[in-house]
């Protein structure tokens, strides 16, 4: 018996323009992906990802570790939601944790149209963060810790209720290894300075480090990494398949997790 996951990362639908983004954040992340981003984010990997995913990948649970679009506007979701939909179609469990992105924002409409989004796209397996969800091999603890900050930050907030269920989850004597399922990684990165950190990250980093959170399955930083050990343990950071044209194909077989890194129309990298 195997278990293959496919991980994917921060899409990025491009930003549309909205009057009140002149109010608030969105007209930081507006200028940002239209002016910073712009071509290098190509829309089309995702749809080609969703095709590899179900014609050629297969796999038993589908990680989308957040970021689906970039100022949280409904419409950002809804071509968001339509780029995804054959993955919900298809019946595979869907483990989502939003982003900074996907919350960027207080406004009543964007929230709802997160809300919405949040809503279809795990359909197949609708879980209430911080939860669990349980495979005959693996169990996943799906976090969200994206909060709206001010426009100079990007961080994550992992609240002591989400610190304290990923350590309740640890303890248990289930001999399943525990997948922490996030946006944010939980490793200190040279590449997370300060505002892109996730605050409140320590006590679930230490149980990274020890072993007792398995593997950290994350996004957030747009460049992809990943730091195991021998047994493929320890975290990786997905990067953006918009970006990076990466998806990454992660199988535990034996008591081992093992990596393979493919282009959104499924050639190896
Ligand atoms: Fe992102």
């Amino acid at each position: 018996m195997s278990t293959k996951i496919v991980l994917f990362s921060d899409i990025h639908e491009h930003a549309v323009f909205s009057p009140r983004a002149l109010l608030d954040k969105r007209l930081f992340g507006l200028l940002n992906s239209t002016f910073c981003r712009g071509g290098s984010y190509r829309m089309e990997r995702t749809d080609a990802a969703v095709r590899t995913i179900l014609n050629d990948l297969k796999p038993d649970v589908i990680v989308f570790s957040g970021d689906a679009v970039s100022t949280s506007d409904p419409r950002e979701f809804d071509s968001a939601l339509n780029r995804l939909r054959p993955l919900v179609d298809s019946g595979i469990p869907i483990l989502f944790s939003p982003g900074n992105h996907d919350r960027y924002v207080r406004d009543r409409t964007c929230r709802e149209g997160f809300e919405r989004f949040r809503i279809a796209l795990t359909r197949s397996c609708p879980l209430e963060w911080p939860a669990v969800y349980e495979t005959e091999e693996l169990r996943f603890a799906v976090i969200d810790c994206a909060r709206p900050f001010n426009p100079v930050l990007s961080c994550g907030q992992m609240s002591p209720e989400t610190a304290s269920f990923l350590e309740s989850e640890a303890a248990k004597s289930d001999p399943r290894p525990l997948v922490c399922v996030g946006h944010f990684p939980l490793r200190n990165n040279a590449l997370l300075e300060f505002r892109h950190r996730l605050i409140g990250s320590a006590r679930a980093t230490a149980l990274l480090e020890n072993g007792s959170i398995a593997l950290s399955l994350a996004g957030h930083v747009h460049l992809p990494s990943q730091s195991l050990d021998a047994r493929g343990r320890g975290e990786i950071i997905a990067g953006s398949l918009t970006k990076w044209d990466i998806l990454r194909e992660i199988t535990f077989d034996g008591g081992v997790f093992t990596v393979r890194d493919l282009a959104s129309d499924g050639t190896p990298r």
